[in-house]
């Protein structure tokens, strides 16, 4: 068995016997006298085995061994006791050494060692792997080639594996759950549970007692003591989903439980600790509610010391054809039905199409295309209508079956087409607020909207 094994003794003499004996043994060795060079290698290349001495003058094995355990907690460690050394040997132990070996020792002994301790790490990293496929095909992986996919997923490779506060912003059916999933299975938290609570469904008292649980008793209705999210989740992860509909005196709570890691559940004194890590998501401007007043500006900065923004899916365009395939390739197997191209007209359209819904939008209507195109290519309907909704000749007939959100919309779009961004006449004709058309425009993005915040700026 081959293997590379890190060398670390003072001693001149038994440094150059350890990586005779070791090479003869068909082991590539790298010998130091130094605690802190090994360290420095330890941080560059991959070892396989380390053997270290103990009593070395500057940093000691012992302190060598946890400063490599930290570095990589994987790594067999394998302590050289003398005599007088053995309770030392017996304390590496403890602190996670794979091993000891006695001095004096003979080369056959030393090789059977390390033999064992590079298959030992063999079989961890094999386990390593195997989990981490089980992961990928227990979890959708987050696809796009546009280069602000590719942003966020830098962005998730960089803060998965600490404990970090994240909170992810973006439209409706953009991807946020998708992506506190990848963040929680790629952290070490990843075997503990990720659990997830939509602040939004819940009124006030129910949503405190769904996140902290409570006693039985603690109000009507309570008839047993319950767990609550954060307690169920220990060691993993819990998505605050919709956070902005906390109310502010559970916002207070959640504060607390962030920053202390206590809480107590609903009718009880006694605190207990939170080893939670929390990820919220919210598609609304944290920024404003804070301005409003109907959200805590210390939980605002608490949440968003990590911000991962998720684009629309209308300004990363370059996602929507292999998204598009994607889907059509997911709802064919799941139909069972033989795979057929997607026309090009509706190719065109999906790219042009302005999508509110995001990726849940084009998920759906792809499916739903699958599904009920008959010919022998995949027909997207559905983005034609929404398109002619939002030009002047919709009729009262074509509004038919459409949504309240969609009409208004197009409404909006039209007026503000009508003259030309000009907010204020707008807002005037259809009799809102320019306030409240200001907050629609940001919200969906409009065009003409932008084209008005555009010229403003241009002309100050
Ligand atoms: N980048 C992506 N790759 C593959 N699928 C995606 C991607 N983004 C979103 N989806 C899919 O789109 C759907 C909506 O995603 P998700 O639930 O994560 O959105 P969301 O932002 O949490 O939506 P909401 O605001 O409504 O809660 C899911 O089926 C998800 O799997
Ligand atoms: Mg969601």
């Amino acid at each position: 068995m081959s293997a590379n094994v890190l060398v670390l003794d003072d001693d001149r003499f038994m440094r150059t016997s350890l990586v005779d004996a070791l090479g003869e043994g068909g082991f590539d060795c790298e010998p130091f006298s130094e605690g802190a060079k090994a360290l420095e290698a330890l941080s560059m290349r991959r070892f396989d085995v380390a053997i270290t001495d103990l009593k070395m003058p500057g940093m000691t094995g012992l302190e060598f061994l946890e400063k490599a355990l930290a570095h990589e907690s994987e790594l067999p460690v394998i302590v050289i006791t003398a005599h007088g050394t053995i309770e030392t040997a017996v304390e590496a132990m403890k602190r996670g050494a794979f091993d000891y070996i006695r001095k004096p020792f003979g080369a056959d002994e030393l090789c059977h060692l390390v033999t064992r301790a590079a298959k030992h790490r063999r079989l961890i990293g094999e386990n390593e792997t195997l989990k981490g496929e089980l992961r990928r095909v227990g979890d959708r992986p987050l696809l796009g080639e546009s280069g602000e996919m590719d942003q966020v997923r830098e962005r998730i490779a960089a803060i998965a594996d600490s404990d970090a506060t994240v909170l992810v912003r973006g439209e409706t059916g953009c991807g946020k759950e998708l992506v506190s999933r990848a963040i929680h299975y790629g952290s070490s938290r990843a075997d503990r549970p990720f659990l997830c609570v939509n602040c939004a469904a819940l009124s006030a008292g129910l949503l405190e007692s769904e996140l902290f649980g409570h006693e039985k008793g603690a109000f009507t209705g309570a008839d047993r003591q319950r767990a609550g999210r954060f307690e169920l989740a220990e060691g993993g992860t819990l998505l605050l989903d919709e956070v902005s509909e906390i109310d502010l005196n559970l916002q207070a709570k959640l504060l607390r439980v962030l920053q202390e890691r206590e809480f107590e559940r609903v009718g009880s004194g006694k605190t207990q600790v939170a080893d939670v890590r929390v990820i919220a998501t919210t598609n609304r401007r944290l920024e404003d509610e804070v301005r409003e007043g109907r959200f805590r500006e210390d939980l605002y900065y608490r949440l968003n010391i990590v911000p991962i923004e998720i684009p629309p899916l209308r300004d990363r365009k370059d996602d929507i054809p292999l998204l598009a395939t994607r889907f059509k390739e997911q709802s064919e197997r799941r139909a069972g039905r033989s795979s057929r191209p997607i026309a090009t007209a509706s190719a065109a359209a999906m790219i042009s199409y302005h999508w509110p819904g995001n990726v849940r939008e084009l998920e759906n209507l792809i499916e739903r295309a699958v599904l009920l195109s008959v010919g022998d290519e995949i027909v997207v309907d559905g983005l034609q209508e929404n398109m002619a909704i939002a030009s002047s000749e919709a009729t009262v007939e074509g509004l038919r079956g459409m949504s309240l959100a969609r009409i208004e919309r197009a409404v909006i779009e039209e007026t503000l087409r009508q003259f030309d961004g000009h907010q204020k006449k707008t807002a005037e004709t259809l009799g809102i607020g320019v306030r409240t058309l200001r907050d629609k425009i940001k919200k969906w993005d409009l065009a003409f909207g932008r084209r008005a915040r555009s010229q403003a700026v241009a002309s100050n």
